[in-house]
Protein backbone atom coordinates (compact mmCIF):
# COMPACT_ATOMS: atom_id res chain seq x y z
CA UNK A 1 0.00 0.00 0.00
CA UNK A 2 1.63 3.25 -1.32
CA UNK A 3 2.30 6.05 1.74
CA UNK A 4 -0.57 8.17 0.33
CA UNK A 5 -3.31 5.51 0.90
CA UNK A 6 -4.50 7.33 4.30
CA UNK A 7 -8.51 8.01 3.50
CA UNK A 8 -11.26 5.74 5.09
CA UNK A 9 -13.67 6.28 1.98
CA UNK A 10 -13.67 8.40 -1.33
CA UNK A 11 -16.90 9.95 -2.48
CA UNK A 12 -17.71 11.24 -6.10
CA UNK A 13 -20.22 14.06 -6.09
CA UNK A 14 -19.98 17.90 -4.88
CA UNK A 15 -23.48 18.92 -5.10
CA UNK A 16 -25.01 19.59 -1.39
CA UNK A 17 -26.16 16.23 -0.24
CA UNK A 18 -22.22 14.53 -1.35
CA UNK A 19 -20.48 17.69 0.48
CA UNK A 20 -22.90 17.18 3.54
CA UNK A 21 -22.36 13.41 4.10
CA UNK A 22 -18.40 14.47 3.23
CA UNK A 23 -19.09 16.74 6.72
CA UNK A 24 -20.91 14.32 8.42
CA UNK A 25 -18.07 11.36 7.57
CA UNK A 26 -15.79 14.29 8.97
CA UNK A 27 -17.19 14.76 12.16
CA UNK A 28 -17.41 11.82 13.15
CA UNK A 29 -13.63 10.96 12.42
CA UNK A 30 -13.26 9.30 9.04
CA UNK A 31 -10.93 10.55 6.78
CA UNK A 32 -12.89 11.22 3.24
CA UNK A 33 -11.13 12.03 0.06
CA UNK A 34 -13.36 14.18 -2.46
CA UNK A 35 -13.48 14.30 -6.20
CA UNK A 36 -16.33 16.27 -8.80
CA UNK A 37 -16.41 15.69 -12.48
CA UNK A 38 -15.89 19.43 -12.52
CA UNK A 39 -12.56 19.11 -10.38
CA UNK A 40 -12.05 23.29 -9.71
CA UNK A 41 -15.29 22.49 -6.96
CA UNK A 42 -12.59 20.03 -5.30
CA UNK A 43 -10.91 23.17 -4.60
CA UNK A 44 -13.06 25.32 -3.93
CA UNK A 45 -14.95 22.71 -1.35
CA UNK A 46 -11.72 22.15 0.45
CA UNK A 47 -10.89 26.07 1.01
CA UNK A 48 -14.47 27.20 1.47
CA UNK A 49 -16.76 24.45 3.83
CA UNK A 50 -14.20 21.80 4.20
CA UNK A 51 -11.30 24.20 5.53
CA UNK A 52 -9.98 22.70 8.42
CA UNK A 53 -11.01 19.90 8.45
CA UNK A 54 -9.14 16.46 7.57
CA UNK A 55 -10.93 16.16 4.39
CA UNK A 56 -8.45 15.83 1.57
CA UNK A 57 -9.26 16.16 -2.37
CA UNK A 58 -8.23 14.19 -5.72
CA UNK A 59 -7.88 15.58 -8.42
CA UNK A 60 -8.37 12.71 -11.00
CA UNK A 61 -10.12 9.49 -10.59
CA UNK A 62 -6.85 7.53 -10.32
CA UNK A 63 -5.86 9.72 -7.64
CA UNK A 64 -8.76 9.76 -6.11
CA UNK A 65 -8.06 5.71 -5.86
CA UNK A 66 -4.31 6.14 -4.73
CA UNK A 67 -5.33 7.52 -1.91
CA UNK A 68 -8.01 5.57 -0.25
CA UNK A 69 -7.01 2.45 2.49
CA UNK A 70 -7.89 -0.91 1.03
CA UNK A 71 -10.45 -2.13 0.66
CA UNK A 72 -11.19 0.88 -1.39
CA UNK A 73 -14.42 2.02 -0.48
CA UNK A 74 -16.02 4.58 -3.06
CA UNK A 75 -19.38 6.22 -2.95
CA UNK A 76 -21.07 7.66 -6.03
CA UNK A 77 -23.82 10.60 -5.09
CA UNK A 78 -24.05 11.98 -8.56
CA UNK A 79 -26.95 12.40 -10.67
CA UNK A 80 -28.73 9.10 -11.42
CA UNK A 81 -28.24 7.30 -14.93
CA UNK A 82 -25.43 7.56 -16.88
CA UNK A 83 -22.98 9.37 -14.82
CA UNK A 84 -23.42 6.23 -12.22
CA UNK A 85 -22.42 4.05 -15.14
CA UNK A 86 -19.75 6.57 -16.64
CA UNK A 87 -18.20 6.76 -12.96
CA UNK A 88 -18.30 2.40 -12.61
CA UNK A 89 -16.32 2.69 -16.00
CA UNK A 90 -13.95 4.94 -14.98
CA UNK A 91 -12.83 3.41 -11.55
CA UNK A 92 -12.82 0.26 -13.11
CA UNK A 93 -8.90 -0.05 -14.03
CA UNK A 94 -7.92 1.72 -10.53
CA UNK A 95 -9.74 -0.70 -8.38
CA UNK A 96 -8.89 -4.37 -7.54
CA UNK A 97 -10.77 -7.67 -6.52
CA UNK A 98 -12.68 -6.86 -3.13
CA UNK A 99 -13.03 -3.02 -3.64
CA UNK A 100 -16.07 -1.49 -2.89
CA UNK A 101 -18.80 1.18 -4.89
CA UNK A 102 -21.63 2.45 -3.65
CA UNK A 103 -24.21 4.31 -5.39
CA UNK A 104 -25.89 6.88 -2.69
CA UNK A 105 -27.79 8.54 -5.44
CA UNK A 106 -31.78 8.48 -6.76
CA UNK A 107 -30.97 5.32 -9.06
CA UNK A 108 -33.83 3.14 -9.90
CA UNK A 109 -33.77 -0.34 -8.91
CA UNK A 110 -33.43 -2.49 -11.63
CA UNK A 111 -30.52 -0.40 -12.60
CA UNK A 112 -28.76 -1.33 -9.10
CA UNK A 113 -29.59 -4.66 -9.75
CA UNK A 114 -27.85 -4.95 -13.16
CA UNK A 115 -24.45 -3.38 -12.26
CA UNK A 116 -24.84 -5.46 -8.99
CA UNK A 117 -24.90 -8.23 -11.36
CA UNK A 118 -22.14 -6.78 -13.32
CA UNK A 119 -19.74 -5.93 -10.98
CA UNK A 120 -19.69 -9.21 -9.41
CA UNK A 121 -18.25 -11.05 -12.17
CA UNK A 122 -15.42 -8.87 -12.05
CA UNK A 123 -14.55 -9.00 -7.84
CA UNK A 124 -16.05 -5.82 -7.08
CA UNK A 125 -18.53 -5.15 -4.11
CA UNK A 126 -21.48 -2.87 -5.49
CA UNK A 127 -23.98 -1.20 -2.81
CA UNK A 128 -26.72 0.51 -3.75
CA UNK A 129 -28.10 2.89 -0.75
CA UNK A 130 -31.00 4.59 -0.54
CA UNK A 131 -30.08 8.11 1.22
CA UNK A 132 -33.15 9.92 2.89
CA UNK A 133 -33.22 12.96 4.94
CA UNK A 134 -32.44 15.65 2.39
CA UNK A 135 -29.14 18.26 2.39
CA UNK A 136 -29.90 18.82 6.57
CA UNK A 137 -30.29 14.74 7.04
CA UNK A 138 -27.10 14.42 5.22
CA UNK A 139 -25.15 16.57 7.31
CA UNK A 140 -26.61 15.65 10.62
CA UNK A 141 -27.69 12.37 10.13
CA UNK A 142 -29.55 10.58 7.12
CA UNK A 143 -31.43 7.10 7.11
CA UNK A 144 -29.22 4.99 5.04
CA UNK A 145 -30.69 1.89 3.15
CA UNK A 146 -27.73 -0.28 1.70
CA UNK A 147 -28.35 -3.00 -0.15
CA UNK A 148 -26.00 -5.22 -2.61
CA UNK A 149 -22.92 -7.55 -2.23
CA UNK A 150 -23.63 -8.90 1.49
CA UNK A 151 -19.45 -8.88 1.78
CA UNK A 152 -19.43 -5.25 1.48
CA UNK A 153 -22.19 -4.84 4.56
CA UNK A 154 -18.97 -5.06 7.05
CA UNK A 155 -15.97 -2.86 5.72
CA UNK A 156 -18.86 0.17 5.34
CA UNK A 157 -21.01 -0.53 8.68
CA UNK A 158 -19.08 1.47 10.90
CA UNK A 159 -18.91 4.42 8.45
CA UNK A 160 -22.35 4.19 7.92
CA UNK A 161 -23.92 3.72 11.29
CA UNK A 162 -21.55 6.54 12.13
CA UNK A 163 -23.15 9.04 10.44
CA UNK A 164 -26.66 7.88 10.05
CA UNK A 165 -29.53 9.28 12.07
CA UNK A 166 -30.13 8.04 15.47
CA UNK A 167 -33.62 6.26 17.24
CA UNK A 168 -35.06 7.64 19.89
CA UNK A 169 -33.49 4.85 21.98
CA UNK A 170 -29.94 5.52 20.28
CA UNK A 171 -30.08 2.72 17.77
CA UNK A 172 -28.44 3.94 14.11
CA UNK A 173 -31.20 4.44 11.61
CA UNK A 174 -29.22 2.08 8.82
CA UNK A 175 -29.23 -1.83 8.53
CA UNK A 176 -28.30 -4.22 5.92
CA UNK A 177 -31.34 -4.15 3.70
CA UNK A 178 -30.60 -7.22 1.48
CA UNK A 179 -29.14 -8.24 -2.04
CA UNK A 180 -28.74 -6.52 -5.20
CA UNK A 181 -30.57 -3.66 -5.68
CA UNK A 182 -32.66 -3.97 -2.25
CA UNK A 183 -31.57 -0.71 -0.88
CA UNK A 184 -32.77 1.20 -3.62
CA UNK A 185 -36.40 -0.38 -3.54
CA UNK A 186 -36.84 -0.09 -0.22
CA UNK A 187 -35.88 3.43 -0.78
CA UNK A 188 -38.37 3.63 -3.56
CA UNK A 189 -41.18 2.23 -1.29
CA UNK A 190 -39.97 4.72 1.59
CA UNK A 191 -40.72 7.44 -0.63
CA UNK A 192 -44.28 5.74 -1.64
CA UNK A 193 -45.15 5.68 1.87
CA UNK A 194 -44.13 9.62 2.05
CA UNK A 195 -46.42 10.18 -1.22
CA UNK A 196 -49.12 8.61 0.94
CA UNK A 197 -48.68 10.00 4.13
CA UNK A 198 -48.68 13.29 2.55
CA UNK A 199 -51.74 12.64 0.52
CA UNK A 200 -53.97 11.18 3.68
CA UNK A 201 -52.85 14.61 5.92
CA UNK A 202 -54.02 16.45 2.90
CA UNK A 203 -57.02 14.91 3.01
CA UNK A 204 -57.51 15.31 6.36
CA UNK A 205 -56.71 18.76 6.03
CA UNK A 206 -59.62 19.02 3.11
CA UNK A 207 -62.11 17.87 5.59
CA UNK A 208 -61.19 20.06 8.05
CA UNK A 209 -61.23 23.15 6.31
CA UNK A 210 -64.14 22.56 4.33
CA UNK A 211 -66.24 20.31 6.11
CA UNK A 212 -65.68 21.78 9.48
CA UNK A 213 -64.50 25.50 8.72
CA UNK A 214 -61.47 25.13 10.70
CA UNK A 215 -59.23 28.15 10.53
CA UNK A 216 -55.90 27.53 9.89
CA UNK A 217 -54.56 28.02 13.16
CA UNK A 218 -57.24 26.22 14.62
CA UNK A 219 -56.01 22.85 12.38
CA UNK A 220 -52.48 23.70 13.44
CA UNK A 221 -53.57 23.55 17.54
CA UNK A 222 -54.65 20.23 16.17
CA UNK A 223 -51.97 18.76 14.47
CA UNK A 224 -50.06 19.72 17.45
CA UNK A 225 -51.88 17.63 19.87
CA UNK A 226 -51.45 14.44 17.44
CA UNK A 227 -48.18 15.21 17.45
CA UNK A 228 -47.91 14.48 20.90
CA UNK A 229 -49.68 11.32 20.90
CA UNK A 230 -49.86 8.05 17.99
CA UNK A 231 -49.53 10.04 15.14
CA UNK A 232 -46.43 11.93 16.31
CA UNK A 233 -44.46 12.04 13.43
CA UNK A 234 -42.01 14.59 11.33
CA UNK A 235 -45.09 14.97 8.52
CA UNK A 236 -47.87 15.93 11.42
CA UNK A 237 -45.10 18.33 13.05
CA UNK A 238 -44.30 20.13 9.67
CA UNK A 239 -48.15 20.10 8.86
CA UNK A 240 -48.35 21.98 11.87
CA UNK A 241 -45.76 24.42 11.39
CA UNK A 242 -47.40 25.05 7.57
CA UNK A 243 -50.42 25.74 9.06
CA UNK A 244 -49.11 28.19 11.66
CA UNK A 245 -47.03 30.26 8.89
CA UNK A 246 -48.03 33.66 7.97
CA UNK A 247 -47.44 35.20 4.70
CA UNK A 248 -46.07 39.72 4.99
CA UNK A 249 -49.67 40.60 5.25
CA UNK A 250 -50.27 37.83 8.34
CA UNK A 251 -52.11 35.42 6.70
CA UNK A 252 -51.83 31.66 6.01
CA UNK A 253 -49.19 31.16 3.69
CA UNK A 254 -50.50 28.04 2.34
CA UNK A 255 -53.86 29.27 1.51
CA UNK A 256 -51.95 31.28 -1.14
CA UNK A 257 -50.76 28.32 -3.03
CA UNK A 258 -51.00 27.08 -5.74
CA UNK A 259 -52.93 23.50 -5.62
CA UNK A 260 -51.21 21.77 -7.95
CA UNK A 261 -49.05 19.25 -6.48
CA UNK A 262 -45.72 18.39 -8.65
CA UNK A 263 -43.63 15.19 -8.59
CA UNK A 264 -40.29 13.26 -9.41
CA UNK A 265 -41.71 10.18 -10.34
CA UNK A 266 -40.73 7.64 -7.39
CA UNK A 267 -44.30 7.14 -6.00
CA UNK A 268 -44.76 6.38 -9.46
CA UNK A 269 -42.38 4.15 -9.55
CA UNK A 270 -43.86 2.06 -6.66
CA UNK A 271 -47.43 2.28 -8.17
CA UNK A 272 -45.90 1.07 -11.23
CA UNK A 273 -43.88 -1.88 -9.17
CA UNK A 274 -46.78 -3.19 -7.43
CA UNK A 275 -48.54 -3.43 -10.94
CA UNK A 276 -45.93 -5.46 -12.01
CA UNK A 277 -45.63 -7.76 -8.87
CA UNK A 278 -49.79 -7.82 -8.38
CA UNK A 279 -49.80 -6.59 -4.89
CA UNK A 280 -52.77 -4.17 -4.30
CA UNK A 281 -50.61 -0.85 -3.10
CA UNK A 282 -53.99 0.68 -3.68
CA UNK A 283 -53.49 3.94 -1.34
CA UNK A 284 -49.68 4.83 -2.94
CA UNK A 285 -51.47 4.57 -6.28
CA UNK A 286 -54.59 6.96 -5.19
CA UNK A 287 -51.80 9.25 -3.58
CA UNK A 288 -50.08 9.74 -7.36
CA UNK A 289 -53.17 9.40 -8.80
CA UNK A 290 -54.72 12.78 -6.64
CA UNK A 291 -51.57 14.53 -7.52
CA UNK A 292 -52.63 13.85 -11.13
CA UNK A 293 -56.11 15.17 -10.38
CA UNK A 294 -54.47 18.06 -8.80
CA UNK A 295 -52.55 19.01 -12.10
CA UNK A 296 -55.23 19.31 -13.56
CA UNK A 297 -56.62 22.81 -12.11
CA UNK A 298 -57.77 24.14 -15.53
CA UNK A 299 -59.87 21.40 -16.27
CA UNK A 300 -60.86 21.39 -12.31
CA UNK A 301 -62.14 25.25 -12.21
CA UNK A 302 -64.05 24.43 -16.02
CA UNK A 303 -65.49 20.86 -13.79
CA UNK A 304 -66.56 22.83 -10.64
CA UNK A 305 -69.10 24.99 -12.81
CA UNK A 306 -70.65 22.23 -14.39
CA UNK A 307 -70.87 19.22 -11.99
CA UNK A 308 -73.47 19.28 -8.93
CA UNK A 309 -72.26 18.46 -5.51
CA UNK A 310 -74.49 17.75 -2.71
CA UNK A 311 -76.42 20.32 -1.35
CA UNK A 312 -75.22 20.30 2.37
CA UNK A 313 -71.56 20.92 2.46
CA UNK A 314 -71.28 21.86 6.17
CA UNK A 315 -70.68 19.42 8.59
CA UNK A 316 -73.68 19.15 11.10
CA UNK A 317 -72.90 17.21 14.24
CA UNK A 318 -70.49 17.71 17.32
CA UNK A 319 -67.16 18.92 15.98
CA UNK A 320 -64.58 18.12 18.53
CA UNK A 321 -65.81 14.36 18.77
CA UNK A 322 -65.40 14.76 14.99
CA UNK A 323 -61.99 15.77 14.85
CA UNK A 324 -61.11 12.95 17.22
CA UNK A 325 -62.30 10.55 14.59
CA UNK A 326 -60.62 12.52 11.79
CA UNK A 327 -56.99 11.29 13.69
CA UNK A 328 -58.26 7.83 14.44
CA UNK A 329 -59.33 7.48 10.58
CA UNK A 330 -55.78 8.84 9.21
CA UNK A 331 -54.10 6.54 12.26
CA UNK A 332 -55.81 3.34 10.74
CA UNK A 333 -55.16 4.22 7.35
CA UNK A 334 -51.46 4.97 7.96
CA UNK A 335 -51.65 1.03 9.09
CA UNK A 336 -53.27 -0.25 5.96
CA UNK A 337 -50.61 2.02 4.30
CA UNK A 338 -47.53 0.54 5.58
CA UNK A 339 -48.80 -3.16 5.47
CA UNK A 340 -49.69 -2.64 1.78
CA UNK A 341 -45.99 -1.32 1.44
CA UNK A 342 -44.76 -4.27 3.37
CA UNK A 343 -46.64 -6.37 0.98
CA UNK A 344 -45.11 -4.89 -2.13
CA UNK A 345 -41.95 -5.70 -0.22
CA UNK A 346 -41.94 -9.23 0.35
CA UNK A 347 -42.98 -10.04 -2.76
CA UNK A 348 -40.09 -8.12 -4.69
CA UNK A 349 -38.20 -10.10 -1.83
CA UNK A 350 -39.64 -13.50 -3.43
CA UNK A 351 -39.22 -12.15 -7.12
CA UNK A 352 -35.73 -11.47 -6.91
CA UNK A 353 -34.19 -13.92 -3.99
CA UNK A 354 -33.40 -11.42 -1.41
CA UNK A 355 -33.48 -11.39 2.54
CA UNK A 356 -34.79 -8.65 3.42
CA UNK A 357 -34.74 -7.26 6.83
CA UNK A 358 -38.07 -5.57 7.46
CA UNK A 359 -37.45 -5.20 11.61
CA UNK A 360 -34.46 -3.46 10.46
CA UNK A 361 -36.26 -1.48 7.31
CA UNK A 362 -38.82 -0.02 9.67
CA UNK A 363 -35.68 1.01 12.47
CA UNK A 364 -34.30 2.62 9.50
CA UNK A 365 -37.49 4.74 8.54
CA UNK A 366 -38.04 5.30 12.50
CA UNK A 367 -35.46 8.46 12.20
CA UNK A 368 -33.69 10.46 9.73
CA UNK A 369 -36.50 10.16 7.19
CA UNK A 370 -39.54 11.85 5.73
CA UNK A 371 -41.60 9.17 7.26
CA UNK A 372 -39.73 9.34 10.49
CA UNK A 373 -42.63 8.39 13.00
CA UNK A 374 -43.20 6.73 16.64
CA UNK A 375 -45.56 4.79 14.57
CA UNK A 376 -42.79 3.00 12.65
CA UNK A 377 -41.14 1.79 16.33
CA UNK A 378 -44.64 -0.55 16.90
CA UNK A 379 -43.46 -1.95 13.10
CA UNK A 380 -39.97 -2.75 14.38
CA UNK A 381 -41.72 -4.31 17.08
CA UNK A 382 -44.11 -6.67 15.42
CA UNK A 383 -41.33 -7.88 12.79
CA UNK A 384 -38.71 -8.39 15.61
CA UNK A 385 -41.08 -10.84 17.51
CA UNK A 386 -41.87 -12.74 14.49
CA UNK A 387 -39.64 -11.47 11.76
CA UNK A 388 -42.04 -13.88 9.09
CA UNK A 389 -44.58 -12.13 10.06
CA UNK A 390 -47.20 -12.45 7.05
CA UNK A 391 -49.21 -9.24 7.29
CA UNK A 392 -48.48 -6.34 8.91
CA UNK A 393 -52.50 -6.36 9.90
CA UNK A 394 -51.78 -10.26 11.37
CA UNK A 395 -49.67 -8.61 14.30
CA UNK A 396 -52.08 -8.07 17.51
CA UNK A 397 -50.98 -4.59 18.03
CA UNK A 398 -52.22 -3.35 14.41
CA UNK A 399 -55.58 -5.49 14.31
CA UNK A 400 -56.61 -4.33 17.86
CA UNK A 401 -55.39 -0.42 16.76
CA UNK A 402 -57.47 -0.78 13.67
CA UNK A 403 -60.55 -2.67 15.37
CA UNK A 404 -60.50 0.32 18.26
CA UNK A 405 -60.61 2.88 15.24
CA UNK A 406 -62.97 1.25 12.43
CA UNK A 407 -66.03 3.11 14.01
CA UNK A 408 -64.49 6.08 13.57
CA UNK A 409 -63.10 5.30 10.48
CA UNK A 410 -66.10 4.69 8.65
CA UNK A 411 -67.86 7.58 10.04
CA UNK A 412 -65.21 9.54 8.71
CA UNK A 413 -65.22 8.48 5.17
CA UNK A 414 -69.46 8.24 5.30
CA UNK A 415 -69.47 12.21 6.36
CA UNK A 416 -66.96 12.80 3.83
CA UNK A 417 -68.91 11.33 1.05
CA UNK A 418 -72.33 12.98 2.46
CA UNK A 419 -70.21 16.36 1.97
CA UNK A 420 -69.00 15.77 -1.05
CA UNK A 421 -65.04 15.91 -0.17
CA UNK A 422 -62.95 13.60 -1.64
CA UNK A 423 -60.94 11.31 0.30
CA UNK A 424 -58.99 8.60 -1.97
CA UNK A 425 -56.39 7.81 -0.14
CA UNK A 426 -58.68 7.47 3.27
CA UNK A 427 -61.05 5.38 1.30
CA UNK A 428 -59.36 3.27 -0.43
CA UNK A 429 -57.14 2.18 2.65
CA UNK A 430 -60.75 1.15 4.41
CA UNK A 431 -61.81 -0.51 1.14
CA UNK A 432 -58.52 -2.56 1.64
CA UNK A 433 -59.01 -3.57 4.98
CA UNK A 434 -62.71 -4.36 4.39
CA UNK A 435 -61.64 -7.00 1.16
CA UNK A 436 -58.54 -7.96 3.22
CA UNK A 437 -60.64 -9.19 6.00
CA UNK A 438 -63.55 -10.65 3.68
CA UNK A 439 -62.83 -14.54 3.40
CA UNK A 440 -65.35 -14.44 0.33
CA UNK A 441 -65.10 -11.34 -2.34
CA UNK A 442 -67.13 -10.88 -5.84
CA UNK A 443 -64.36 -12.24 -7.58
CA UNK A 444 -66.17 -15.36 -8.24
CA UNK A 445 -68.59 -13.11 -10.40
CA UNK A 446 -65.66 -11.93 -12.48
CA UNK A 447 -64.69 -15.26 -13.13
CA UNK A 448 -68.46 -16.54 -14.43
CA UNK A 449 -68.64 -13.69 -16.67
CA UNK A 450 -64.93 -14.32 -18.02
CA UNK A 451 -65.93 -18.05 -18.46
CA UNK A 452 -69.43 -16.64 -20.12
CA UNK A 453 -67.49 -14.44 -22.47
CA UNK A 454 -64.29 -15.65 -23.01
CA UNK A 455 -64.30 -19.35 -21.68
CA UNK A 456 -61.29 -18.59 -19.64
CA UNK A 457 -62.61 -21.34 -17.13
CA UNK A 458 -63.20 -20.79 -13.46
CA UNK A 459 -62.73 -23.14 -10.48
CA UNK A 460 -65.41 -24.72 -8.75
CA UNK A 461 -65.32 -24.22 -4.59
CA UNK A 462 -66.21 -27.79 -4.37
CA UNK A 463 -63.46 -28.97 -6.72
CA UNK A 464 -60.24 -26.73 -6.37
CA UNK A 465 -57.73 -27.32 -8.61
CA UNK A 466 -59.76 -27.87 -11.70
CA UNK A 467 -60.40 -25.70 -14.68
CA UNK A 468 -63.57 -26.20 -15.84
CA UNK A 469 -65.86 -24.21 -18.39
CA UNK A 470 -69.89 -23.64 -18.60
CA UNK A 471 -71.75 -23.55 -21.56
CA UNK A 472 -73.64 -20.31 -20.30
CA UNK A 473 -75.68 -19.47 -23.41
CA UNK A 474 -76.48 -22.93 -24.28
CA UNK A 475 -75.15 -21.74 -28.11
CA UNK A 476 -71.42 -21.50 -29.07
CA UNK A 477 -68.89 -24.65 -28.73
CA UNK A 478 -67.91 -26.21 -25.31
CA UNK A 479 -64.04 -25.61 -26.00
CA UNK A 480 -62.38 -23.54 -23.04
CA UNK A 481 -60.09 -20.75 -23.49
CA UNK A 482 -56.48 -21.74 -23.41
CA UNK A 483 -56.22 -21.18 -19.26
CA UNK A 484 -54.04 -18.33 -18.76
CA UNK A 485 -53.55 -16.12 -15.42
CA UNK A 486 -53.82 -12.90 -16.49
P1 LIG B 1 -20.62 18.48 -11.77
O1 LIG B 1 -20.38 19.27 -10.53
O2 LIG B 1 -19.40 18.27 -12.58
O3 LIG B 1 -21.80 18.98 -12.58
C1 LIG B 1 -25.02 16.43 -8.93
O4 LIG B 1 -25.43 17.01 -10.12
C2 LIG B 1 -23.62 15.84 -9.07
O5 LIG B 1 -23.62 14.89 -10.15
C3 LIG B 1 -22.53 16.84 -9.34
O6 LIG B 1 -21.42 16.44 -8.62
C4 LIG B 1 -22.33 16.69 -10.84
O7 LIG B 1 -21.02 17.00 -11.27
C5 LIG B 1 -22.56 15.23 -11.03
N1 LIG B 1 -22.95 14.89 -12.41
C6 LIG B 1 -24.11 15.23 -13.02
N2 LIG B 1 -24.13 14.72 -14.27
C7 LIG B 1 -22.97 14.06 -14.44
C8 LIG B 1 -22.41 13.32 -15.52
N3 LIG B 1 -23.09 13.13 -16.66
N4 LIG B 1 -21.19 12.78 -15.35
C9 LIG B 1 -20.53 12.97 -14.18
N5 LIG B 1 -21.01 13.64 -13.13
C10 LIG B 1 -22.21 14.19 -13.25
Amino acid sequence: MSDQATADIGLIGLAVMGQNLILNMNDHGFKVCAFNRTVSKVDHFLQNEAKGTQIIGAHSIEELCAKLKRPRKVMLLVKAGSAVDAFIEQLLPHLEQGDIIIDGGNSHFPDTNRRCEELKKKGILYVGSGVSGGEEGARHGPSLMPGGHPDAWPAIKPIFQAIAAKAPDGAPCCDWVGEDGAGHYVKMVHNGIEYGDMQLISEIYHIMREGLGLSDDEMADIFDEWNKEELDSFLIEITRDVLRFKDTDGKPLVEKILDKAGQKGTGKWTGIDSLDRGIPVTLIGEAVYARCLSSLKEERVRASKILKGPSNVQFQGDKKTFIDQLGQALYASKIVSYAQGFMLMRQAATDFGWNLNYAGIALMWRGGCIIRSVFLGQIKEAFNKNPKLENLLFDKFFVDAAAKAQDAWRTVIGSAATLGIPTPALSTALSFYDGLRHERLPANMIQAQRDYFGAHTYERLDKPGEHVHTNWTGSGGNVAASTYNA
